[in-house]
């Protein structure tokens, strides 16, 4: 289809100016000043409101086999939920069990996305175990596009990697050019600190936090940059919550490693006495890393202002409050970690970073797009409103005000963390490739229209 967009102010991560957006097929044919509508095109006038490129969440679990349960969502209700916030393109978790070969587990979260997803989506691959039949699987594995890992220092026994493999799998992602993300806690000290507190009678969801305190998490990076300064491998630390871990990223990125950071809404706007609400409340708020002390939040929002942590994602992982929280009603370590984001990261982010005037609509954008576009392999393609690029856009809605809930949302999960938060600000419009598939909150798209992204090198970074 050809689609116009007239009268944009075009907000890239470098750039701003008002201009005509011509989208011909998949793509961005042309920008101009004016553009006459070509014959049988639809148009629409953005009226000079900001037009910004899809946005990008680069951490998701859609299809999450965890914890002796599944996340809710699948891919359609997922990628429904994250299209009907702006983001257009999501980067999955494929987390196999140590059971499953990395080529199993592969295949199967391609077959929970495909004919289902309604927006595009690319894989981080999560190695989590190393043996003799592992690189010949996973330079297979890349080279159908996929092109970076995930490993995780913390659940130990289940996704959890020891220190050879992870020393192993960095090693190949170095030759192989590929950038290694990382949940970075200690998971013996976690296990150590969860047997005291069970101990000592500690057993609901405000016991979390400290079974895995600052200290746990920095210690995390600490050992993820030691293994990457000497295997010479770029990594990227998923979900950092807190000021001792970004400390701990920053002096090795002093030193000469190649480490980039993420973190997550939640971490910019919910503190730890949200898992300390009275009763069973808190579970709602468990994940991992915990939500820290409020004081985190002021530190988390500097550095992305200035360009030290690079990302903001959601770790989308939803689990129900009602059936699946309960699983650790007498046990917090049993309690599902997850918080559902994927629908109001956005959102959320315009209204207490912009609107706040924490970031401006140009850092806005690369924190949310651009930046995980560049990083991960999707950069021209993604991340960026220019001819090319996919027409992945997001007119927004600047005078819209309202309110999260989730009886209105998208998400298959039956709680909001944000429940009752205002936002101030929504896509108006929302395409995907040229075609719209969010009018006013609505999908109106294409259920499994959305394509797996075969990313060659990271261009980029
Ligand atoms: O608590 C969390 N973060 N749950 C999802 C799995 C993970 O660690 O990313
Ligand atoms: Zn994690
Ligand atoms: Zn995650």
């Amino acid at each position: 289809m050809t689609l116009l967009i007239t009268n944009a102010d075009i907000v890239n991560a470098d750039s701003r100016y008002t201009a005509d957006i011509l989208c011909e097929g998949d793509s961005i044919a042309r920008i101009d000043r004016r553009i006459t509508p070509p014959a049988g095109a639809e148009v629409i006038d953005a009226a000079g409101r900001p037009v910004f490129p899809g946005f990008i969440d680069p951490h998701t679990h859609i299809y999450l086999p965890f914890m002796g349960t599944f996340s809710k969502d699948d891919y359609e209700t997922g990628t429904k939920a994250a299209l009907a916030g702006g983001t257009t393109t999501i980067f999955e978790m494929v987390c196999p069990g140590r059971e499953m070969s990395h080529t199993e587990g592969f295949a199967l979260w391609q077959r929970q996305a495909e004919g289902k997803a309604c927006c595009d989506y690319s894989f981080h691959l999560g190695v989590t175990h190393f043996d003799e039949h592992s690189p010949a699987q996973l330079r297979e594995i890349v080279a159908a596009g996929v092109q970076s890992f995930k490993i995780f220092l913390a659940y130990k026994g289940a996704l959890g990697v020891d220190d050879l493999e992870l020393w192993e799998t960095l090693t190949l992602a170095k030759e192989l050019g590929v950038v290694v993300t990382a949940h970075c806690e200690n998971e013996t000290l976690i296990a150590a600190m969860q047997a005291k507190l069970l101990a000592a009678g500690r057993t609901g969801p405000e016991a979390h936090h400290d079974s895995r305190p600052p200290a746990v998490e920095a210690e995390g990076v600490h050992h993820l940059c030691a293994f990457a300064g000497l295997t010479g491998a770029t990594v990227y630390v998923v979900h950092l919550s807190c000021r001792e871990a970004l400390r701990t990223a920053l002096a090795a990125r002093e030193r000469g490693v190649k480490v980039l950071v993420e973190t997550l809404i939640q971490y910019l706007l919910l503190d730890k006495t949200w898992a300390e609400r009275p009763g069973f409340e808190g579970a709602k708020y468990v994940m991992s890393p915990p939500l820290r002390d409020a004081s985190n939040q002021a530190v988390l929002w500097n550095a992305l202002a200035a360009g030290l942590v690079q990302t903001v994602a959601t770790d989308h992982a939803p689990f129900d409050f009602a059936t699946q929280k309960p699983m650790g009603k007498d046990d917090f370590t049993k309690i599902p970690n997850g918080i559902p984001a994927i629908e109001d990261r956005v959102t959320l982010l315009w209204t207490h970073g912009v609107k706040a005037g924490r970031l401006t609509p140009e850092q806005f954008v690369a924190v949310a797009s651009t930046n995980a576009a560049k990083i991960f392999g999707l950069w021209p393609k993604k991340g960026v409103i220019q001819p090319g690029a996919d027409a992945d856009l997001v007119i927004w809605d600047p005078d819209y005000r309202g309110t999260i809930t989730a009886a209105k949302q998208h998400q298959a999960v039956d709680y909001n963390a944000f429940e009752g938060m205002a936002i101030e600000g929504r896509p108006a419009v929302v395409t995907v490739r040229g075609e719209p598939v969010v009018r006013d909150g609505k999908f109106c798209g294409t259920v499994g229209r959305g394509r797996f992204l075969k990313r060659s090198t990271a261009a980029g970074r």
